[in-house]
């Protein structure tokens, strides 16, 4: 119980628990004049993939040349497969294609995707993430090609990608100029 016009202390506990990205909850205060609604908004980052050492980093490249799907078998999963289970879009580009792409210590054959040669469209990003590349590490994601994302997934990681990384169609341009 706060006095009118004095102040205190709400302590509020949320259970952010295999929770990530933003959430928003609510909390209702009571007050003389009525109820007030506090809104708490709580940005919780993907929890970040651990390294490996470079003695295993070395053998798991040597497994993938051998079998660009290997990320997503065995051991492998803990890092490659687990972070990316139920989540979409960005969050989901972050732990299944940024573990590599967006490495601190990125390898050399891995490209930087912000910076391909050639343009980009929702079919690329679609192709790309359903099939990978083959004779190369890039595995394919789509279940069924042995990879672990559900074609809901793909689409929400395509249409990601298109936000984020192709070059705006003339129409959306336009209409931020009319504005
Ligand atoms: C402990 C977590 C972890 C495990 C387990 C793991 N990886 Fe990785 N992997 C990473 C990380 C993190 C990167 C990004 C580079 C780095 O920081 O080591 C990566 C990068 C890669 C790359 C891109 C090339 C490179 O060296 O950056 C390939 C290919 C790869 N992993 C394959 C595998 C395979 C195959 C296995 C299983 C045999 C495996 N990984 C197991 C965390 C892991
Ligand atoms: C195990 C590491 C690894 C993971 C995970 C990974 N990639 Fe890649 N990716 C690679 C490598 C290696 C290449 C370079 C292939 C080559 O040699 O041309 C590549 C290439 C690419 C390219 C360039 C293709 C081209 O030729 O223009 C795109 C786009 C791409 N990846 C998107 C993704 C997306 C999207 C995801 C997540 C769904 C993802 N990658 C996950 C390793 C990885």
């Amino acid at each position: 119980m706060i006095p009118a016009g004095g102040s205190g202390e709400l302590q509020l506990v949320v259970d952010v628990r295999g929770k990530s990205g933003m959430l928003v909850k609510t909390a209702t205060v009571e007050t003389r004049r009525g109820a007030r609604v506090l809104l708490m908004r709580i940005n919780l980052p993907a929890p970040k993939i651990e390294s490996t050492d470079a003695e295993a980093r070395a053998r798991n490249r040597m497994l993938a040349s051998a079998d660009r799907q290997a990320v997503f078998k065995g051991d492998c999963r803990r890092c490659h497969v687990a972070p990316a289970a139920g989540l979409a879009g960005g969050l989901l580009f972050h732990a299944a294609c940024g573990v590599c792409h967006e490495a601190e210590h990125r390898a050399s054959m891995v490209p930087d995707l912000a910076k391909l040669d050639h343009p980009t469209d929702r079919a690329f990003w679609k192709q790309i993430i359903v099939s990978g590349k083959p004779g190369t590490l890039m595995p394919a994601f789509a279940i069924d090609q042995g990879g672990p994302l559900s074609p809901l997934q793909v689409d929400s990681l395509a249409a990601y990608l298109v936000a984020t990384l192709s070059a705006p169609p003339l129409m959306a341009t336009e209409h931020a100029q009319a504005k």
